[in-house]
């Protein structure tokens, strides 16, 4: 009797931590990631977040595409965003401080943009979470990147599984056949 009990309440404790067993994996920060990993042209694939707007506004680009770069400082990269709208290219950029594996955007006073770089098991992907805070917006963003245009489908079910951790909404995936905008400005 006592070993049936036992047995029961092992299974029970191990159902009712199984799910954030898995988040704890999929949350995880990436303890450092090497400048040369960052490096070059990601696009992204998907994302998404917990503020409506903003998530409209994900959806109104066609592609976009994000550079980072050195720069002189050794903790500081250069980040570049380019939103494709149409015929349009809207290029962005921003100094970025990244400590180990979480960033800063250096933005002014305009807002607050921190982050970290999750765990992934896709070998050429980044997923970056945001902290976005603003008189307009307070938001947690997860960003799956990727060297490539479109990931495998187990891949996107891992980014999937992502935002159940964060109880984010379904992403906005981007479409592949959608041309990347160039880095620079085309005169
Ligand atoms: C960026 O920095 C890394 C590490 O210092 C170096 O290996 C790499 O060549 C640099 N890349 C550029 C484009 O300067
Ligand atoms: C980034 O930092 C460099 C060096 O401090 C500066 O010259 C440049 O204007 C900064 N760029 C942006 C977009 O803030």
């Amino acid at each position: 009797m006592f070993a049936v009990c036992a047995v029961a309440i092992f299974c029970l404790v191990s159902v009712s931590h199984s799910i954030p067993l898995v988040c704890e994996k999929l949350v995880h920060p990436l303890k450092s990631l090497a400048p040369h990993h960052l490096e070059g042209r990601w696009a992204l694939v998907a994302g998404s977040l917990n503020h409506a707007p903003s998530m409209d506004a994900l959806r109104q680009r066609d592609s976009i595409t994000m550079y980072f770069s050195n720069s002189s400082e050794p903790s500081t990269v250069s980040y570049t965003q380019i939103n494709r709208f149409g015929n349009h290219c809207q290029h962005l950029h921003y100094n970025v401080s990244v400590d180990r594996s979480s960033f800063t955007f250096d933005v002014g006073n305009r807002f607050d943009l921190t982050g970290s770089f999750l765990y992934t098991s896709c070998p050429d992907c980044l997923v970056m979470r945001w902290v976005v805070k603003s008189s307009r917006r307070h938001s947690v963003d997860l960003y799956l990147l990727s060297r490539r245009r479109e990931v495998e489908s187990r891949e996107m079910e891992e980014f999937r599984a992502q935002l159940k951790c964060y109880q984010l909404p379904v992403p906005v995936v981007a479409d592949p056949t959608k041309e990347l905008c160039p880095e620079h400005p085309q005169s």
